[in-house]
């Protein structure tokens, strides 16, 4: 295991995860990475660790380049254990290592971790020398935990975001021009979908802040590192952070015996005959982590579910609370469903959306067995209201 050179003196030296499918919920087909990076100067600096079971592969990497043991500065830019899992290990290992975090890192840290180790408090605005390098900080409360925070390294002209900007992918490739942008990008906003989405009042800040800085590259502490694609990367944040929507729909649903599904697929034609793009999405089959993925760019959102046991399905609540949490605002859509002898699953996901802040259109709901005249109308209502 190496250490991966990024300029001079600077290393990436953090962990693959090649088997991690489920972070938190968030489906991870791809895997991911903690990227933890190393500063040789006169100060020898880790920015970040990586997860716990992964603290060999970082102990070995930083070893391809220096005695772990000779590292003076730990900064911790996020506690979240992801990132600071192998703390302990490394203070084991550098037992003279001074921790570099603010207020809130420092009592997160303590929270997590019992070892008395020596905290140095930093924030907004505070610098701290190297040697040659200097790393300055700006804290990012809310992006997406108190503790958050970004360091720059103006000399290099790098910014070591953590979360920000990262993408849950395992690669041997590190470089954001070493695999295809699009696959990047798509898991870039499918992170920010699934974990930085509610937060987005607060990424607007800190792109405000990061954009007085002169940045050409970013190291996040997931997926890859962003050297050549800068520009489009901060203009989809621009655009997922300020929830501006495609013309798109995206029709989420549940099926017990099909009739659901004939409403979905109604207003999904329906959705097609305007012109928009339209996105049918089958809980049984896509995952509400995927389900988001689309969401973050739909103008509309549309929910079915049949009523079971005077409930809506299981399947469409966990997706309801799911996307509840992640609050995405301004946006419109449809509810509907069908039942047999007592009508709940329509009322409830109404209420839903509500919570959500999302405004419903119109409420179809079918007893039994859509009929086509049932279906028409509600292909004419969607046309008319859209
Ligand atoms: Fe990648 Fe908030 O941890």
């Amino acid at each position: 295991m190496k250490a991966v050179k990024i300029r001079d003196n600077i290393y990436w030296v953090g962990g693959i995860d090649w088997k991690l499918r489920n972070f938190h919920g968030y489906l991870t087909q791809r895997g991911s990475t903690y990227n933890a990076y190393l500063v040789i100067d006169e100060k020898i600096t880790l920015i970040d660790t990586v997860k716990h079971y992964l603290s060999d592969e970082l102990l070995q990497r930083i070893s391809s380049v220096v005695d772990p043991a000779k590292i003076d500065y730990v900064v911790v830019n996020h506690v979240e254990m992801d990132h600071s899992g192998s703390l302990p290990k490394i203070m084991e290992a550098a037992p003279n290592a001074k921790i570099i975090t603010n207020a809130h890192g420092e009592k997160g840290c303590k929270f997590h971790y019992t070892g008395e180790y020596d905290y140095q408090v930093i924030k907004t605005g505070d610098s701290l020398s190297l040697g040659k390098r200097t790393l300055s900080f700006l804290q990012t409360p809310m992006v997406h935990w108190p503790d958050n925070m970004v360091s720059y390294m103006p000399e290099e002209k790098i910014l070591f975001s953590n979360d920000a900007f990262g993408q849950h992918i395992a690669s041997s490739e590190r470089f954001d021009d070493e695999l295809s942008l699009d696959l990047i990008l798509e898991e870039a906003r499918k992170y920010y979908a699934n974990i930085v989405l509610p937060y987005s009042k607060q990424v607007q800040k800190a792109l405000d802040a990061a954009s007085k800085l002169d940045i050409e590259f970013i190291a996040p502490s997931h997926g890859l590192m962003w050297r050549k694609n800068l520009g489009a990367l901060l203009e989809a944040y621009q655009k997922w952070s300020t929830n501006t929507t495609e013309k798109k729909a995206v029709i989420v649903y549940d099926t017990m015996w099909g009739s659901t599904e004939k409403i979905a697929t109604t207003i999904y034609k329906a959705f097609q005959d305007k012109g928009y793009s339209s996105h049918l999405m089958n809980l049984q089959h896509d995952h509400i982590s995927d389900i988001m993925t689309q969401i973050i760019l739909a103008e509309y959102i549309c929910v079915g579910s049949p009523t079971l046991n005077k409930n809506l399905l299981p399947t469409v609540a966990s997706f309801l609370t799911y996307m509840k949490g992640l609050e995405p605002r301004g946006r419109k859509g449809f509810v509907f469903g069908s039942h047999g002898w007592g009508s709940a699953a329509v009322k409830q996901i109404n209420q839903y959306l509500a919570d959500t802040k999302i405004e419903v259109l119109e409420s179809f709901d079918s007893r039994y067995i859509p009929t086509n005249e049932f279906l028409d109308q509600v292909r004419a209502k969607v046309k008319e209201l859209v």
